[in-house]
């Protein structure tokens, strides 16, 4: 009995000792930068509580209103009590099968919901949780610089390393973004990279139109992609977040149309921008049926699905092309709208073709600054927060990146304000 009570005594002072160890050192995340976009929307706050008043065109959290049937469905579902039990981490059958058609009907792609589709809680969390279930630490991944700073830290917390390869050729090329079959420079670089890196790259990640600056790209990019990745055996990993949100007459391209997609890549998609739903956490994942199942596989430890009824919402969401025309039009007034302030008051940039942001040229009197420092007195002078290009890549810092989240006689004000602080400077 007291042998036992002893031993019992000895794992207590031993856990102990391990706790108080591992207490002192540092974590897996603390090899993460702190998330820049974070950190404008603290300096944001920390203004408005001193009283100043700030347009923030940093970041974007939709206000569009919600689709009347989604939220129809949603608040009919949750007052059934079975709704409120576990659901299914990979997504409920009618939620797959309606991103099918939607996939057919938009792309004239087929996918199979029970291999080739998988309900995420918005891309940020599918993404994230496909590299932790397919890549090993050790792995390497590449990037395209510059990029969504979610996909390096998805990359970092998956314990891989990543590889940048410069998306164009200068920083400048920045601002007339359509990238084609043609554009070879890229596709040198990354040959390079997948040539020069052992072991050879897991996969690359990729995401147009683009964020931060509005890049997009012909069905003939993906094809060399997917050419490029079939040579170096690597997956492709698409985020096509902005898939819905073409502001002309420009159609995004899904990379699952190009020949030999659906051996080596995955798209992601999401509600969040196009549907208004970015609280409700909801998008899928669809091509590769491997990467699909770990991605199942991981997801299937780690949660138990989305709340029922926002997945019977989404359903309804999809299929209410009548809002999603209206996001559009709306955005692409906004654009409309600071792209044309802007460039009057002698910036210089190009009219984005899709997605949510602009992309822009610091003009001479700020650009000497350098974007972060630039972004600073924005802020503290003209009331206007933006996202500084350095956030993206360090080869940016003559840039900065607006969003059009907010209404249009807002974008006129900043535009004013900025203006204002032009003549000062
Ligand atoms: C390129 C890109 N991917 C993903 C996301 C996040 O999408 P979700 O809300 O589906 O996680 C964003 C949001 O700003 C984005 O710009």
């Amino acid at each position: 009995m007291w042998r036992l009570v002893r031993s019992f005594a000895a794992a207590i002072t031993q856990m102990n000792s391990l706790l108080n160890k591992s207490t002192g050192g540092s974590f897996r995340i603390d090899g993460l930068p702190r998330y820049v976009l974070g950190e404008i929307a603290r300096a944001v706050i920390e203004g408005r509580s001193a009283g100043q008043e700030i347009i923030d065109l940093s970041q974007i959290n939709p206000g569009s209103g919600v689709p009347g049937a989604a939220l129809d469905r949603l608040v009919q579902s949750a007052l059934r009590p079975h709704s409120h039990q576990y659901s299914s981490s990979q997504g409920i059958r009618k939620l797959r099968e309606t991103c099918a058609e939607w996939y057919e009907r938009d792309f004239g792609v087929k996918l199979d919901p029970g291999a080739q589709i998988a309900a995420t809680m918005g891309i940020k969390e599918g993404l994230g949780h496909l590299l932790l279930a397919t890549a090993r630490p050790g792995d390497t991944v590449v990037l395209p610089t510059p990029s969504y700073p979610v996909h390096s830290a998805a990359v970092s917390i998956a314990s891989a390393g990543m590889v940048g390869v410069s998306l164009f050729d200068q920083p400048l090329d920045s601002l007339s973004p359509t990238l084609d079959e043609n554009s070879s420079g890229f596709f040198e670089r990354l040959e390079q990279a997948c040539d020069r890196t052992w072991p050879r790259p897991h996969a690359v990640i990729v995401s147009f139109p683009h964020n931060p600056t509005a890049a997009v790209v012909t069905p003939g990019f993906f094809e060399r992609l997917i050419r490029t990745a079939e040579r170096h055996d690597i997956f492709v990993i698409h985020d096509f977040a902005y898939a819905d949100l073409f502001l002309d007459d420009y159609r995004p391209p899904s990379i699952l149309s190009a020949p030999g997609a659906m051996e080596r890549a995955v798209e992601f998609r999401s509600l969040s921008k196009s549907h208004g739903l970015a609280g409700w956490r909801i998008g899928f994942c669809a091509g590769n049926a491997r990467l699909i199942d770990a991605l199942k596989r991981l997801k299937s430890y780690l949660d138990f699905g989305i709340f029922q009824p926002l997945q019977l919402g989404a359903v309804e969401a999809i299929l209410d092309q009548e809002f999603v025309e209206e996001v559009r039009s709306n955005y692409a007034s906004r654009r409309d709208v600071i792209v044309g302030g802007l460039r009057e008051i002698g910036w210089e940039l190009e009219s984005p073709k899709a997605g949510v942001f602009v992309w822009a040229r610091l003009p001479e009197s700020l650009r000497q600054h350098g974007s972060l420092e630039a972004s600073r007195i924005m802020l503290a002078e003209a009331g206007v927060a933006v996202c500084p290009g350095e956030g993206f890549d360090p080869s940016m810092q003559e840039f900065v990146r607006f969003s059009l989240g907010v209404p249009e006689a807002k974008l006129r004000k900043a535009v004013e304000n900025l203006a204002r602080l032009g003549e000062l400077q």
